[in-house]
């Protein structure tokens, strides 16, 4: 007998022929209905017990959260809502679940009270969806740069660089605490980290990426990566995974065309894989909506949100125009941004973001020529001295989802930026290498894999868009 999964049942047609099937009750209804769940889908198959067939004890032990192993017919189904369901003719319980104890009943559970029990998120419909939207992405990643002519590499992930200049990392290191090693002035010495060198984990795998386009064309990383900024919003983690292309002989307008076509392509994949799971997730937070009062409601569902985006072009805007914009914008009739916007040269606030996006434009936008004061050292300076060629893509509900720039390509220009910052020539000599030999204008980005699934699945907290967030207050599991 072959072993199926509930996909596979669910989604095929066949019917009067012996089933075999293993997963997780969800509910067992009037001792004779036991809605069956195996991951494979959001839905559950219904499997009908005829309880005088089967021992009273067995059946006590068919609760909420048991894994049982069952056989029968599958046959057309007489009840609405599913098409075949499972005659069972064997039942077996695999493992037990205690009513009393089980933390997942068949009720709503707040998003809160499913963090504290992360481990077992997952057999819920919501978070299992989301689960499944994440799986996909990643393939749709990955499937778009090989598809694309782009080498997949691993960057590492202990580092002695700051790729951002942000000082945002963990420190790793191999120092023994009760007797570290001193420098002169009697202090520990923390640049003995690693085995006598300086270690972080990663905020970034630009650079490293940086030196293998400058010898394979284009590359991609997709790893995780740290951030030790004490943030607690529903936007940042401590740990995350980026997505990271690097491109040899392209320029920021080519960055901006590679970023839109990528993201499009990833979200258009999921649109297409994980209806079942969207369609879901949409009717789940347009409940939730229904909340809200009118004026806070999303004008868009989930799913046309999603459709949107892949049919309609990014707006281009330079960072000079969205001040512009900003300083003559109210948010609302009457209230100013808490956060003023009165001098070029201030960096965006997240409510600045959010009204450009979501009130003025009311589409995705790419915000490019930053000041370069707020940018990091290694992006390109424009011929205006002030400005440097970087891009931040900014989503509806979202913000920031993808930070980007052309690179800069020339040493003297690179070598000055790093002595005004003072970040050492020693540090990155291999760095400022790529522009000694055989230099070339070059481009890349950072997409942040848990905020295009926020994007993706509706979700509002990027802790319930990754199986253990790690957060400065959440790091349990
Ligand atoms: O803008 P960021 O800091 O850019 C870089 O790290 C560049 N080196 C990327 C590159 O050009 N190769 O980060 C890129 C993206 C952000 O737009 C955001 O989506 C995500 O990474 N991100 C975070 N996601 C979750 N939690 C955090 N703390 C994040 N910080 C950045
Ligand atoms: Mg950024």
């Amino acid at each position: 007998m072959k072993t199926y999964t509930v996909s596979d049942l669910l989604s095929q047609d066949i019917t009067l022929q012996q089933v075999d099937i293993k997963g997780w009750v969800r509910t067992f209804r009037a001792n004779r209905f036991i809605a069956l769940n195996d991951g494979s889908t959001l839905n559950n198959i219904q499997c009908v017990v005829d309880f005088e067939n089967f021992d009273e004890a067995l059946l006590k032990r068919i609760t909420t959260g048991a894994a049982i192993h069952v056989k029968g017919e599958l046959v057309e189904s007489q009840g609405k809502g599913q098409s075949v369901e499972i005659a069972v003719s064997e039942l077996e319980v695999l493992g037990d679940s205690d009513p009393e104890t089980y933390p997942i009943q068949p009720k709503k559970h707040s998003f809160e009270f499913l963090r504290e029990n992360a481990h077992l998120r997952t057999r819920t419909n919501t978070f299992s969806a989301v689960m499944r939207v994440c799986s996909s992405a990643s393939f749709a990643v990955h499937k778009y740069f090989t598809e694309n002519g782009f080498y997949n590499m691993h960057t590492p992930l202990i580092t002695g660089s700051d790729a951002e200049g942000a000082g945002e990392m963990f420190r790793v290191s191999t120092l023994d605490p009760r007797n570290p090693p001193l420098n002169d002035d009697g202090e520990v010495d923390y640049k003995e980290d690693f085995f006598g060198k300086e270690a972080n984990l990663t905020v970034s795998g630009q650079l490293e990426a940086e030196t293998y386009a400058m010898s394979l064309g284009k590359v991609y990383t997709f790893g995780p990566t740290f951030r030790a900024e004490n943030s607690n919003t529903s936007r940042h983690l401590a740990e995350f995974w980026m997505i990271e292309p690097e491109v040899a002989f392209m320029d920021l307008a080519g960055n901006m065309d590679l970023a839109e076509d990528f993201l499009k392509s990833v979200i258009s994949y999921i649109v297409e894989h994980n209806k079942t799971d969207l369609e879901f997730l949409d009717n789940r937070l347009f409940d939730e909506e229904k909340t809200k009062p009118q004026a806070d409601r999303s004008p868009m569902r989930l799913l046309e949100k999603l459709k949107f985006v892949t049919d309609n072009n990014f707006k281009r805007v330079s960072y000079t125009e969205a001040i512009d914009i900003l300083r003559n914008s109210k948010p609302n009739k009457k209230k100013k941004f808490k956060y003023l916007i009165n001098e070029w040269g201030a960096d965006l606030q997240s409510e600045h973001e959010r009204f450009l996006v979501e009130k003025h434009f009311k589409c995705p936008v790419i915000l490019f020529d930053y000041p370069a004061n707020i940018k990091a050292f290694y992006m390109r300076l424009n011929e205006d001295g002030k400005t440097v060629r970087a891009m931040d893509i900014l989503f509806p509900g979202i913000g920031e989802i993808v930070g980007g720039s052309q690179r800069e390509e020339r040493l003297e220009v690179l070598k000055e930026k790093m002595a005004a910052l003072d970040i050492p020539e020693e540090e990155l000599w291999w760095y400022l290498d790529l522009r000694k030999y055989g230099t070339a204008v070059h481009s890349g980005f950072g997409l942040g894999f848990e905020r295009l699934v926020m994007f993706a699945t509706g979700m509002t907290n990027i802790r319930d868009v990754i199986p253990y967030p790690r957060t400065p207050q959440n790091a349990e599991f």
